[in-house]
């Protein structure tokens, strides 16, 4: 590893690395990744672990804290954030000013990046105190506010969290109660929301876990740098990777056609590739497309769902790509959002949600990072250099002349 800054002041020298393929932005004590051998620990405890008998309040506090909660101090979290779950009753407003049709996303990044309009204590990042409040306002309101995107996106009245419940179960409810019907959450859905949160909660120096931290070091509110991750999320490269990959096993259709679908993977001249396959990291099995993978499963089986075409065009998508030399030589693995899509769908998601669950998981982060960043003494204003290409200099030329 070669400190690039001391470099810089020692000779001018600068590296050129479109994509940030080799270099380190920042020293961190969050998540690691061993991307050769598929594993994902978080503070050092592997995301299996964490999936399997954590929950996602215990793993924000893990990633927010560094350590995992005594009951004490799990309690004291919980009803912390449970504190914060109500939003501003005017934030209603921003939501009917958008087109019901519009994307649940576009509706994301607008509402919170207006939280710092509501929040202006929270905006003080010299305070430590308020720079907690401010993470746990934005972990507590996330679900709210994409819970309403969804209600809006459906014409239905906004439900208000009901704070008994947990946050995945409170989320659910937020969603799916009609004031006209009892509606009753169920256990084992709620459980694989939980997962589907832990699962997305963090994964080091992502593009919209950048962004964050490129928006926070310029001093910018968090809650305007959260608005600019769930921008940057939005992406099919990125987050929107769970969106597209569920329209492409709709667009494959059934399993006799998957063999025309990797063939267009494969060409050089066709854009099209396989959404939900590959990763920048992962030259292995991304660990938490295994843990999505039997959630999926356990999601179909609660709801009694044996035969979901989708389902089976996926799992013979897998089988196929695992076993194509051209996968194989580039190493492209299922990654966590080839599962998440069918997932989502079965507990009632439409698709455009999606992108905007992943941002309510991604929150925690997101802000955990964004404060590992703030208290570093070494933090500087993030500031990438450039190969200039264009035109040396010359001279105007008025108008009448050109
Ligand atoms: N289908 C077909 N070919 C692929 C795929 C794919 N899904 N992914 C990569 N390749 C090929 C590329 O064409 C390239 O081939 P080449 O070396 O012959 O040019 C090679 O594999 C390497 O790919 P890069 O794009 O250089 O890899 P990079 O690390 O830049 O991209 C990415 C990673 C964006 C995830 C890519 O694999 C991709 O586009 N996947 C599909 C989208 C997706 O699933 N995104 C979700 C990522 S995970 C997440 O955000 C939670």
């Amino acid at each position: 590893v070669v400190d690039i800054g001391s470099l810089y002041k020692e000779t001018g020298a600068f590296t050129y690395d479109p994509g940030f393929t080799s270099t380190a932005s920042c020293e961190s004590e969050i998540t690691y990744i061993d991307g050769d051998e598929g594993v994902l620990l978080h503070r050092g405890y592997p995301i299996e672990q964490l999936a399997e008998q954590g929950d996602f309040l215990e793993v924000c506090y893990l990633l927010l804290y560094g350590e995992l909660p005594t009951r004490t101090q799990k309690e004291d979290f919980d009803l912390r954030v449970t504190r914060h779950t109500m939003v501003h009753e005017q934030l209603g407003w921003f939501f009917r000013g958008f087109r019901r049709d519009a994307h649940p996303m576009a509706v994301m990044c607008g509402v919170v990046g207006a939280l710092s309009a509501f929040y202006h204590d929270s905006t003080d990042i010299s305070d430590p105190q308020q720079r907690m409040i401010a993470s746990i306002r934005l972990i507590a309101k996330m679900p709210t506010i994409a819970a309403m995107a969804y209600k809006y996106h459906v014409g239905q009245p906004f439900v208000y969290p009901k704070n008994e419940l947990n946050f995945a179960a409170n989320f659910l409810h937020m969603c799916f109660a009609v004031p006209c019907e009892d509606y009753k959450v169920n256990p084992i859905l709620a459980r694989a929301m939980e997962r589907i949160f832990i699962l997305h909660a963090d994964h080091e120096q992502n593009a919209s876990t950048s962004t964050v931290r490129l928006a926070g070091s310029s001093g910018a509110n968090p809650f305007a740098c959260i608005a600019a991750g769930i921008a940057c999320l939005w992406g099919p490269a990125h987050g929107g990777a769970n969106e597209a990959a569920l329209n492409m096993l709709g667009e494959i259709g059934s399993v006799d056609r998957i063999p025309e679908f990797i063939a267009r993977a494969k060409d050089k001249n066709d854009p099209f590739r396989l959404m939900g396959f590959g990763h920048r990291v992962y030259k292995n099995y991304d660990p938490r497309a295994k843990i999505m993978q039997k959630t999926t499963h356990e999601v179909l089986g609660e709801l009694g769902i044996k035969d979901d075409p989708l389902l089976d065009v996926a799992m013979e998508l897998e089988k196929i790509a695992l076993t194509d030399p051209y996968f194989i030589e580039k190493k492209l693995y299922p990654n966590i959002d080839f599962y998440s899509g069918i997932t989502l769908k079965a507990l009632g998601f439409p698709t455009t949600m999606f992108t905007v669950l992943f941002a309510v998981a991604r929150t925690v982060g997101w802000i955990a990072q964004w404060k590992e960043m703030i208290e570093d003494p070494s933090q500087k204003i993030g500031r990438p250099r450039q190969l200039y290409t264009g035109h040396t200099q010359r001279d105007y030329t008025p108008i009448a002349k050109r």
